[in-house]
């Protein structure tokens, strides 16, 4: 057990050096190959971006880009529920804007930018594709702050 924990914190340590490392040569802009009409409101679409792992979620007339792993434990946001601009993850609840990032409940007492999902600005190629902006800094998560062996 000791040593499929320490094995699995070496990949960790390794996906962080790698993500760190990918961060520094990263583009400004990723065009995604997806369409807006390929996306379904009903499953957000999680996927690779030069800065990490982001989903797409379609909501009316408007795309937005967040990061895929919730900043508390690294839920799963793209499987978490939708409603109108908000995401609520399906591990423990907590609900996010789509739009700003900004925790939604208990705002007031989580203001903190661990507690803020990564929003990237979304725009539309010539061919029609959507197109992601460097987001300037990468995804964190409370996990973070778990002390490395
Ligand atoms: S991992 Fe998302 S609320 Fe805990």
């Amino acid at each position: 057990m000791r040593v499929a924990l320490r094995a699995a914190i070496a990949q960790d340590h390794a996906r962080v050096r790698m993500r760190d490392a990918t961060m520094s040569e990263s583009p400004k802009t990723f065009d995604t190959g997806v369409r807006r009409v390929d996306l379904d409101p009903e499953h957000p679409l999680p996927l690779e971006t030069p800065w990490g792992s982001f989903a797409l979620f379609a909501v009316g007339a408007e795309t937005f880009a967040v990061q895929s792993f919730c900043p508390h434990l690294e839920g799963p946001l793209f499987q978490g529920s939708v409603s109108g601009e908000c995401v609520t993850c399906p591990w423990h609840g907590w609900r996010f804007s789509l739009r700003t990032g900004r925790r939604l409940d208990f705002a007031e007492l989580f203001s903190f930018e661990r507690d803020t999902l990564l929003v990237l600005e979304v725009r539309m190629s010539e061919r029609g594709t959507i197109v992601l902006c460097d987001p300037g800094r990468r995804p964190s998560s409370h996990l973070d702050d778990v002390e490395r062996i």
